[in-house]
């Protein structure tokens, strides 16, 4: 990748902990602190339509329940997104990928784009994905894609190589060159519990960039990025601001 212009701290699932997960509610509180890149879940509904959402099933972050890529957009459309994390956000509903595209543009926000497929939809997911995301993105700052899942980070490169993508790790895996190399990931995108300061070199020195995720706590973020962690991903969006940085360092 030529150019890597993300900021160094990017607001976990758009609003961290301060609005329910995922939606346009979380992306405005993100921007209210102020933050320059959010990150966010997505998957397809079952006729094709990106939305986000974490989990494989509405039962957790919705008034809905059972798997969210066996229903369709309408039928997702009418779920209350909000209630399940605070009275203030009833009716809240899921949120397309291209209101949040819509939403990065008006407020000049970069976005990591993880890729988090149904069970089983991992490919065409990171294929469609990818392609809406070039054509949603388009004038914007280019989105970062990342996945658990290297076929649907496949996928997404065989559609949209231009496209930048991280590899995300929750466990250490010693084959994580190989598999960058292969998948032509510019950056691992890591739990923080995973990184030394040994293998933040390494993964440095072999050319790649580092998400830290989720990093909770100022202290951890400022030992990261002394580390050269490029990017911190939190929910603490309130007490690790857009500034941090410039404050800390
Ligand atoms: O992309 C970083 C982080 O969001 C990965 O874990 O489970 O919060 O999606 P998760
Ligand atoms: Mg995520």
């Amino acid at each position: 990748m030529k150019q890597w212009n993300y900021p160094r701290i990017a607001a976990h699932r758009g609003g961290g902990k301060l609005a329910p997960e995922n939606t346009l509610a979380a992306i405005d509180a993100g921007a209210r602190y102020g933050h320059k890149m959010i990150e966010f879940d997505v998957k397809l509904s079952q006729d094709g339509q990106p939305f986000l959402l974490h989990d494989d099933t509405l039962d957790r972050t919705s008034d809905g329940w059972g798997v969210a890529g066996k229903l369709t957009w309408r039928q997702l459309s009418g779920v209350d997104a909000g209630s399940w994390f605070g009275r203030e956000f009833k009716g809240e509903p899921l949120a397309l990928l291209s209101d949040v595209a819509a939403r990065c543009r008006r407020y000049g926000m970069l976005a990591n784009i993880e890729i988090k497929p149904t069970t089983g939809a991992e490919e065409e997911t990171g294929a469609a994905v990818a392609l809406a995301a070039r054509a949603l993105w388009q004038g914007m700052d280019v989105p970062l894609l990342s996945s658990f899942e290297a076929c649907a980070l496949a996928a997404a490169q065989r559609v949209a190589p231009e496209l930048p993508r991280g590899l995300l790790l929750d466990k250490w895996r010693d084959d994580w060159r190989a598999l960058a190399r292969e998948l032509g990931c510019v950056a691992l995108h890591l739990n923080h519990r995973l990184l030394t300061p040994a293998r933040v070199q390494e993964i440095k020195n072999a050319g790649l960039r580092i998400l830290a995720y989720t990093v909770n706590t100022p202290r951890r973020a400022q030992a990261l990025l002394e580390l050269g962690v490029d990017i911190i991903c939190t929910d603490r969006i309130d007490i690790i601001g857009p500034d941090f940085t410039d404050r800390e360092s």
